[in-house]
């Protein structure tokens, strides 16, 4: 198999050559996104494979499947980057669900730490010989309440490392988890009674923007938000103004919902047209990180051995466990039981 891979970075190369060398596919690596103007890239290829920032609509479906791609196999675990009703049909499309939930959760664990114990501001300062304390009174987490948005994989392994501080962990789930060890509430009930909310749930239709103006209403003053799921779960606007309003005491972001055409790209040197990420920027209180909550050794290496294992399934099968289609969207257990190929 050929498989063209976009929006390459440098550390995802020695993964994808191992396991392509190994397995017998062949990875052509740009470091272009793949959208309309650049799917032509892909001709003569059996697949493509993909990456957050990617597109894969009804457009570059239909150009893809011109050249004869069948495959577009993601090197991630959100898919809302694709028309997966569009594609069903036409293109097999395949995630890589689980490589490293650790990866993730210690990311917003580390930032969240980073966060309220002011070590963003500490480093800079030492940087600069001053060893002044002023201003840097953090808060402990321990006995406080945590509200967990979406418990599965990483969701669990955030609850697991807050209960190692010794916080209270209550959670929301459209699908609750019984063996979770987490008390369920009502979302609403979430907002008003975590001093942290941290947000693990995938961006659908139902949890675009699910933190907004009046959910920051409910909220306790001085709650930090910890977002390291997807940009739009977060009204940025409303993330803003409740921050002006010393309502919010701290975001934590990995995600933006604008990120698409600034994250992962040296923006320094530049002007960044966004303005509110460039505000959000300026806050003290705010810590962006580039969509880097994923980037370990381990993840990016499981994330390379799922992808060429997903595309040997494909190849040898016509389908594979972790094939995604709208019907598999919608009936969950279609996913678990699946013994025939989508379509
Ligand atoms: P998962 O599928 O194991 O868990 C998602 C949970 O969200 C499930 O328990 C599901 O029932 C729940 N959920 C679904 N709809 C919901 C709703 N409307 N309200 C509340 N909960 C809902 O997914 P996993 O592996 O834990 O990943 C979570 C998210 O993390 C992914 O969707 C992805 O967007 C994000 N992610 C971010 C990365 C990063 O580098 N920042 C890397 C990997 C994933």
């Amino acid at each position: 198999m050929k498989i063209a891979m976009f929006d390459v970075k440098p550390y995802d190369v020695p993964g994808f050559e191992k396991y392509g060398a190994e397995s017998g596919i062949e990875f052509k690596f740009y470091d272009t996104r793949l959208g309309e103007d650049t799917a032509a890239l892909a001709r003569g290829c059996d697949g493509v494979c993909l990456f957050v920032n990617d597109t894969l609509n009804a457009a570059v479906i239909d150009q893809l499947t011109e050249y004869g791609v069948r495959v577009a196999a993601l090197r991630c675990a959100g898919y809302n980057n694709v028309d997966l009703e569009h594609a069903f049909g036409r293109l097999h499309v395949f995630h890589v669900p689980a490589y490293s939930p650790h990866a993730v959760a210690e990311h917003a664990m580390a930032l969240l730490l980073t966060s309220i114990r002011r070590v963003h501001k500490a480093y800079i300062r030492t940087k600069d010989f001053n060893f002044s304390l002023n201003g840097l009174t953090g808060f402990e987490l321990h006995g406080k309440t945590v509200g967990i948005v979406g418990t599965g994989r990483i969701g669990r392994v955030f609850a697991d490392i807050c209960r190692g501080f010794g916080m209270k962990i209550i959670g929301y789930d459209k699908f609750p988890a019984p063996d979770a060890r987490i008390e369920y509430v009502p979302l609403d009930e979430l907002f008003e009674k975590s001093d942290v909310i941290s947000l693990h749930c995938p961006l659908t239709k139902e949890t675009h923007h699910l933190v907004n103006h009046s959910s920051v209403e409910r909220m306790k003053k001085g709650v930090v938000i910890v977002n390291t799921s997807r940009g739009a779960l977060i009204d940025s606007d409303a993330l803003l103004e409740g921050i002006k309003e010393r309502k919010i005491g701290a975001a934590c972001l990995d995600v933006y919902e604008e990120e698409g055409d600034i994250f992962f790209r040296d923006f320094s040197g530049h002007i960044i047209a966004d303005d509110t990420l460039a505000r959000l920027i300026t806050m003290p209180n705010v810590i962006v990180t580039s969509h880097q909550a994923f980037l370990t050794e381990e993840a990016l290496d499981g994330i390379a051995a799922a992808t060429v294992k997903n595309l040997l399934d494909f190849e040898r099968d016509g389908m594979g466990e972790h094939e995604l289609c709208y019907r598999c969207g919608r009936m969950e257990e279609c996913r678990r039981e699946r013994k025939t190929k989508c379509f």
